[in-house]
């Protein structure tokens, strides 16, 4: 199996004031293509810290982070860009949708952002088709024109996730997909993201539930900064 994703070394510090806060110290992870993989640990463990890293949505102190093994410090903007939009598709435990957009618009945002004003005009066709599966699939084919605010916690992440999937993404990170709703419902995302690995989605979850962690095939524990 190919690795698509490997830190080395991740060193990560708050500084307040004069008061500083060690979160990742020296953290190694490697995960490879097509895995399903859990990262826990208990609240404050850093374990958002370590995806946001992951997703170049945060920058490590010390150490880096290779995407097939290419080290994304080296990457350009533009190529970080890419990255951030393109290689990865990000989850979010309190979904971040836009309330002035309605579900179809929402998932169709990392796609707008990517092709640009001139780009998207040629590629819109078949992006709306991919947006309109993706929704299928998951449920929400009759509720694209609702809002966020309309939808119940457990479809906004299904449009959370369809949203971060929509550029077609490598790698998908989800932050606690599941925990901010009833465990039926958390199960329900989480029937969505094995099915999506069982495509061969990779996907890393974040969660400080062990129950969840084990509906992955690896679990991998942050503590004290480090994967233990
Ligand atoms: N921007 C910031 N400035 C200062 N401290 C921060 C910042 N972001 C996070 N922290 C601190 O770093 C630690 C790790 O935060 P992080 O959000 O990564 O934890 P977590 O493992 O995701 O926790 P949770 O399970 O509660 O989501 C926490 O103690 C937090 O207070
Ligand atoms: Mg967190």
């Amino acid at each position: 199996m190919d690795t698509i994703i490997s830190a080395t070394g991740i060193c990560k510090t708050y500084k307040l004031g004069q008061s500083t806060l060690e979160v990742l110290k020296g953290l190694d992870l490697s995960v490879n293509e097509g895995e399903f993989v859990a990262i826990v640990g208990a609240s404050g463990s850093g374990k958002s810290t370590l995806l946001h890293i992951l997703g170049a949505l945060d920058k490590a102190d010390a150490g880096n982070v290779r995407y097939k093994q290419r080290d994304i410090a080296s990457f350009s903007q533009k190529k970080l860009n890419l990255y951030r939009n393109g290689s990865v598709g990000f989850v979010f435990q309190f979904y971040h949708l836009l309330d002035e957009l309605n579900v179809l618009e929402n998932v169709l945002l990392p796609a707008m952002a990517k092709h640009g004003t001139i780009g998207w005009f040629s590629h819109k066709k078949s992006i709306k088709a991919r947006a309109m599966e993706l929704l299928h699939r998951f449920g929400l084919a009759d509720r694209i024109k609702h809002r966020p605010y309309q939808l119940s916690g457990g479809e906004r992440q299904r449009v959370a996730i369809a949203r971060a999937l929509i550029n077609q993404p490598k790698l998908l990170l989800a932050d606690e997909p599941t925990g901010n709703l009833d465990s039926e419902t958390g199960n329900g995302i989480l029937k969505v993201l094995e099915q999506l690995n069982g495509d061969g989605q990779t996907v890393i979850m974040v969660t400080h539930d062990d129950n969840i962690a084990s509906r992955g095939h690896k679990i991998i524990r942050l503590a004290d900064g480090k994967i233990v």
